[in-house]
């Protein structure tokens, strides 16, 4: 017997586990995965999403892959005004080098409105028609001068061969375990799959499925693990061929007026938790930030902050884009403290205490993964599932959860801790409903390079997996994707402008 809500998160378990093994078949051979993609492969009503189709695009020459010069990007009904909340729209066809139609999309693009003197910004939305045409869609959200802008990140054929290259293996990253032995450490190979043939330690959590080894140290037990750190391996699975088409290429239009009209302001309901983010999902405006889909106060001042966090719990569970905002937290709350966790380094547990008001922030690192050629400590590492299950909950604790460092591996590991993490905020909101759950997207990154290892191609996808398996729960968006395309920070850990506008989205989800 199945409840309609289990049946839902079947189902949304069994497109995925389609995706997957449609993606790489033949490199899930530990018996650990097995198990998980196999838990719900008896269903057949499949969804392919959109972003699944047409990732298996082999080339013969680069002639016939999407040349950006070859392409015709034009605006669609071009006014010479145009009103504040129009829209506007981009039609897109895309070529080959040989100036042939392609007869399929896949494309990797990017759309930004702006206004540089007005600190003003916004993505646009994208329809792949999948035929070679593309809809680029913008709103326009503010009067002035707008400058538009259409970038192929990718041409379809070099999205796909990263796609591929992403899941073929997990040995991009080479992580060094370091386990105790009297005064001299030991270190010893680690992974989330080792392909050895030596004494394994396991370090598995049965209930979620998920796995991390260790090449077993002799002289060591394995319980002695204590710290980690993480070197490229250097591996690429990319031909020359395909690295050559990873090219970027710039698409200009003349700027645009945009008019007030007679247009009046929408009136939108306060920003809370549970409302839908759209895609765009704002604009960035004189540097503030403004979503599209609710009102928003600019919370500057100190004391209205100190009333908002009062009484407050607050747990950052991520990576170090969430740790910024513990150095914002501190730098604009000074009567917030930081409490010694021990440790050291930047990625052992911080703690912002401010005993009189009764307010706790506090940020840990997610579990394994966790990429960084800085020593960190294991010995209360922790995936965030188990933390989100320690956290009791209430109307006035908030959890904000975000996930880095999963880029580096494929796509699958990345499904799975979302699906992990989904669940354990059902857990969360069964018990404690009130508690205040609040996801931030990853942001976009440095275009120039390792596309195959950090590219914001593999951050787009798993921004679209996670906006989905979360669409059905009560929780709220900071959609830093979307922002960061709007400031265009370009760059792993954003500008403290765009932070500051991320904690002041969070405080009015919460207070
Ligand atoms: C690619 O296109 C160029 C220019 O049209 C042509 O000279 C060349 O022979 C083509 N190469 C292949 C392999 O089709
Ligand atoms: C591509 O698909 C869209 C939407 O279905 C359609 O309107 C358009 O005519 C198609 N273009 C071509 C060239 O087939
Ligand atoms: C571990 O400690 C033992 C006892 O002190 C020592 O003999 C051994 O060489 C150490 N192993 C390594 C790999 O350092
Ligand atoms: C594992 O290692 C062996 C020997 O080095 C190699 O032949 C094999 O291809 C590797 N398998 C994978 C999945 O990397």
């Amino acid at each position: 017997m199945c409840t309609p809500e289990l049946w839902l998160s079947v189902l949304m378990s069994d497109y995925y586990l389609l995706l997957i093994l449609s993606a790489f078949p033949s490199t899930i051979n530990s018996s650990l995965l097995k198990m998980y993609l196999y838990e719900y492969n008896n269903h057949k009503e499949i969804q392919i999403l959109q972003y699944t189709r047409k990732r298996n695009l082999p080339f013969s020459h680069v002639n016939t892959t999407t040349s950006a010069a070859h392409s015709v990007a034009k605006i669609i009904n071009l006014k010479t005004t145009y009103c504040r909340g129009d829209q506007l729209d981009i039609l897109l066809e895309v070529r080959d080098y040989l100036g042939h139609r392609k007869q399929y999309g896949g494309d990797f693009l990017r759309a930004r409105i702006s206004s540089p003197n007005l600190m003003a910004g916004a993505s646009g939305q994208m329809t792949d028609f999948n035929n070679g045409t593309y809809l680029v869609s913008f709103t326009l959200f503010w009067v002035g001068k707008v400058s538009v802008s259409l970038l192929l990140i990718h041409p379809s054929e070099g999205a796909s061969a990263l796609w591929k290259a992403r899941n073929k293996g997990y040995d991009k990253v080479i992580f060094m375990g370091q386990f105790a032995n009297g005064t001299y450490p030991i270190f010893s190979d680690c992974g989330l799959l080792l392909n050895t043939s030596a004494e394994l330690c396991q370090y598995l959590d049965h209930r979620d499925q998920e796995a991390f080894y260790c090449v077993k140290p002799q002289q060591a037990s394995c319980d002695a693990l204590t710290h980690m750190k993480t070197r490229s391996s250097g591996i690429s699975y990319l031909s020359l061929k395909e690295k050559n088409l990873l090219h970027k290429r710039l698409w200009g239009f003349e700027p645009i007026t945009v008019s007030q009209c007679n247009n009046v302001e929408t009136v939108r309901e306060k920003c809370q938790i549970g409302m839908k983010s759209p895609i765009p999902s704002g604009y960035s405006l004189q540097g503030k930030w403004n979503p599209a889909f609710c009102k928003l106060t600019q919370l500057s001042n100190v004391d209205v902050i100190n009333d908002c966090l009062k009484g407050k719990l607050i747990y950052l569970m991520g990576d170090s884009t969430l740790r910024q905002w513990m150095d914002y937290f501190s730098r604009l709350v000074k009567t917030l403290k930081y409490f010694d966790h021990h440790g050291s380094g930047p990625f052992k547990k911080y703690i912002l205490l401010d005993p009189e008001r009764h307010i706790h922030i506090q940020w840990k690192k997610h579990g394994h993964p966790f990429v960084t050629n800085q020593l960190y400590s294991l010995k209360n590492n922790e995936y965030i599932t188990r933390e989100i299950d320690r956290v009791a909950g209430d109307r006035n604790t908030a959890i904000v959860i975000t996930l880095g460092h999963f880029r580096l591996f494929p796509v699958h590991i990345f499904i799975r801790r979302v699906i992990n993490i989904q669940r354990a905020i059902r857990r969360l909101l069964l018990r404690s409903p009130d508690t205040k759950v609040i996801l931030k997207a990853e942001n976009i990154r440095e275009m120039h390079n390792e596309a195959e290892q950090v590219g914001d191609f593999h951050g787009n996808i798993q921004y679209l997996i996670m906006r989905d398996i979360f669409r059905d729960l009560n929780v709220g968006i900071i959609d830093a994707w979307d922002m960061t395309i709007a400031y265009d920070s370009r760059i792993l850990h954003p500008p403290n402008s765009v932070i500051e506008n991320q904690i002041n989205m969070f405080l009015n989800y919460i207070c």
